[in-house]
This record gives structure tokens, C-alpha cells and sequence, in this order.
């Protein structure tokens, strides 16, 4: 990573300067492009070189949403079977996966329903998801049809996008509408049962979004319940 770019993360992660902070998973097969899904937003940047992720990492983006300063901590998880006691521990608390698998990939978008059951499993009820088939740019190698696509999204109750890391295609729009329909699910929630989703996520994830000042403004801690 560039000097440059390391010292703007460096601040963004320690940046207490905001409204509100999600916590989102990027879960999926190894190889399927969930590193680079999240180099390519975090850092506008890409590699053909491929390094798998060994356990887990994150990076911190803040974004302006809903007149809201929200602070993204996205954690890109080892897809390699020999990790999922580790990344499934970091599942607590996610307000928001990113379910990914790679269009060229048949065996990657079988497993798509256990990586679904993984999320009811180990997070929390209200953790929203949204459906990711990556490297679209592939048109040529690709297995897996958009309807198959959308059909199992449909089955699983999620959103669904085709996105390229390679070619920037769909990246930003994944997390933008991720964000929303977080903040979506909060305001119901809220205003079902004012305390549901405090109990269930952390502090931050129970402020409401629409109409409140800043009421949970940070101060010192981290609002993380990770
Ligand atoms: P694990 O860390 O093992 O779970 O894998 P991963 O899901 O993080 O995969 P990674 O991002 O490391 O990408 C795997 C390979 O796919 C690398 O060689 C990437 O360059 C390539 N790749 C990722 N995204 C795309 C894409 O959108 N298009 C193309 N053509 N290649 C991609
Ligand atoms: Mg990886």
C-alpha cells in the first residue's frame, strides 16, 4: 500500500468524528474476489496477483449518507474452510454481509445457502445481506446466469448484484445500498421496539437514523461490540 493511502486509513480508523458505525462482513469462497472487492473500494486499487486471506483483516471507510457521517468497518474474511472458527466468531454484532461468490465459479454459488446458514447461525437476526456475484468483467468464462443469480436471491430473501472489482463495476453501489438498508431495518426496528436493536448490536446501531440530532455521538471509545 502506498505511504499515502496507509496514512489515510491509519486516520479513518482512528477518526472518532462520526454519527453512526457499521460493522459489515464480506463472506464467501476462497478466490471468489472478496479482498479485492474490498481493495478496490477502500483503495481504488486492483491486483491480478492472487493472495489468499489467512484468518481475517479490515479496513475502515467513512461515508456520507442520509446527512449522517457513518463509519464503515468492513472485515474481509478468509473464504479457505480451515479458518471458519475464526471468521465465524467475527460474525456477532455484523449489522451487514456481503455474500459473494464469483460468476465463473459453479462451486462458489453451491455454496452460497451454507454461507446464508452460516450468517442465520452465527449473527444476528436483523443482519442484512446482499448477494454478490463477482467478476462479471469474465464474460467469457462465466457459469453462473444473472437469473440464477437473482432467482436464489429472491429464495434467500436478499439483494442482488453482479459486480466487477477488476472493473469497478458495482462496487460502490454494494456497500451504498448495504448502508441503507441498515439504516432502513434500524428505523423499523426503533420504531417496533425502541429497544430491540440496542440489545441485539451495539449502541451506535441504536440511534435512529431519520430525524434524531446526533444522540449517540462518539467520544473516546470505539463502538464496536466486536
Ligand atoms: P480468499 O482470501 O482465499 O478467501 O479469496 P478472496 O475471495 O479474497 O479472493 P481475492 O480477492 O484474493 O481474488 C482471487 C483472485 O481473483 C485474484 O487473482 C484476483 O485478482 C481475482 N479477481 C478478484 N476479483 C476479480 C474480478 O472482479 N474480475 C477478475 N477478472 N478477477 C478478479
Ligand atoms: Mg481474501
Amino acid at each position: 500500500m502506498a505511504q499515502g493511502s496507509e496514512n489515510r486509513w491509519q486516520k479513518d480508523a482512528a477518526d472518532q468524528n462520526f454519527d453512526y458505525m457499521f460493522k459489515i462482513l464480506i463472506i464467501g469462497n476462497s478466490s471468489v474476489g472478496k479482498t479485492s472487492f474490498l481493495f478496490r473500494y477502500a483503495d481504488d486499487s486492483f491486483t491480478s496477483a492472487f493472495v489468499s486471506t489467512v484468518g481475517i483483516d479490515f479496513k475502515v471507510k467513512t461515508i456520507f449518507r442520509h446527512d449522517k457521517r457513518i463509519k464503515l468497518q468492513i472485515w474481509d474474511t478468509a473464504g479457505q474452510e480451515r479458518y471458519r472458527t475464526i471468521t465465524t466468531a467475527y460474525y456477532r454484532g455484523a449489522m451487514g454481509f456481503i455474500l459473494m461468490y464469483d460468476i465463473t465459479n459453479e462451486e462458489s454459488f453451491n455454496s452460497v445457502q451454507d454461507w446464508s446458514t452460516q450468517i442465520k447461525t452465527y449473527s444476528w437476526d436483523n443482519a442484512q445481506v446482499i448477494l454478490v456475484g463477482n467478476k462479471c468483467d469474465m464474460e467469457d468464462e462465466r457459469i453462473v446466469s444473472t437469473d440464477r443469480g437473482k432467482q436464489l436471491a429472491d429464495h434467500l430473501g436478499m439483494e442482488f448484484f453482479e459486480t466487477s472489482a477488476k472493473e469497478n463495476i458495482n462496487v460502490k453501489a454494494v456497500f451504498e445500498r448495504l448502508v441503507d438498508i441498515i439504516c432502513d431495518k434500524m428505523s423499523e426496528s426503533l420504531e417496533s421496539d425502541p429497544s430491540s436493536v440496542i440489545n441485539a448490536s451495539s449502541r451506535i446501531a441504536g440511534t435512529r437514523l431519520t430525524d434524531q440530532p446526533k444522540l449517540l455521538q462518539q467520544s473516546s471509545s470505539s463502538s464496536c461490540n466486536c
